[in-house]
């Protein structure tokens, strides 16, 4: 962690409350390098590239959508001095005890100082709660940055799916990757 958090305070989600200030998150990344998809009859390699120009995207964030709302089980916002710089929400399924996180985001300028640490700290905590067996994600083999998040809090890459994303609406193709971390519970 590079500077003070102290004064973050970490709440539950209130809707429709939080909606507006949630709306305006920032939800994007820039990234210099890329995971790319290597595919054999059966076998996948990601190998690390430059990308030029750098790439960026943003992440949909439907707060005012009630069918994406309904699936936030856990959702928390991470506030400094009132503003919202940080976001998280998780669901809980039941039949294979999973915590899928389904939003984790961290405003620009408050990034590489532990805040979104500390936010997927609480979701650790609620998958404890309620005996999950591991904690869930997908991202995408263009989130470099994100990938490195991921790996530093101790998860392991579990899968891949070259054909999840309708490609017409991408500048860039992406592969999904998931990643996963036991619970001690598990
Ligand atoms: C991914 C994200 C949530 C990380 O939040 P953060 O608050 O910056 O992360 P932290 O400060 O808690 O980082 C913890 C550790 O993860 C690693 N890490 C985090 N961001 C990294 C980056 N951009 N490059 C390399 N490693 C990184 C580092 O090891 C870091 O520890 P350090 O700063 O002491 O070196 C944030 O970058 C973000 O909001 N990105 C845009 C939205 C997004 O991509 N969300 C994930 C969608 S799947």
């Amino acid at each position: 962690m590079q500077s003070d958090i102290s004064t973050l305070a970490l709440r539950s989600f209130r809707y429709p409350q939080d909606a507006d200030a949630l709306t305006k998150l920032d939800t994007s990344f820039t990234t210099e390098r890329i995971y790319h998809p290597v595919y054999g009859a059966l076998s996948f390699q990601l190998r690390e590239e430059p990308v030029t120009p750098p790439l960026s995207k943003r992440y949909p964030l439907e707060v005012e959508n009630p069918a994406e709302r309904a699936v936030w089980d856990y959702a928390v916002i991470a506030e400094e001095a009132g503003e919202t710089v940080g976001f998280v929400a998780a669901q809980y399924t039941e039949w294979n005890r999973r915590v899928i996180l389904w939003h984790l985001y961290v405003a620009p300028s408050r990034r590489r100082k532990g805040v979104g640490a500390r936010l997927l700290g609480t979701v650790e905590s609620y998958a404890h709660s309620v005996q999950a067996r591991h904690l869930w994600l997908e991202t995408q083999n263009t989130n470099y940055p994100a990938v490195q998040f991921y790996q530093r809090a101790g998860f392991a890459f579990c899968g891949f799916d070259s054909s999840l994303y309708d490609r017409s609406g991408f500048e860039q193709e992406e592969t999904a990757l998931f990643f996963m971390r036991p619970m001690n519970s598990g």
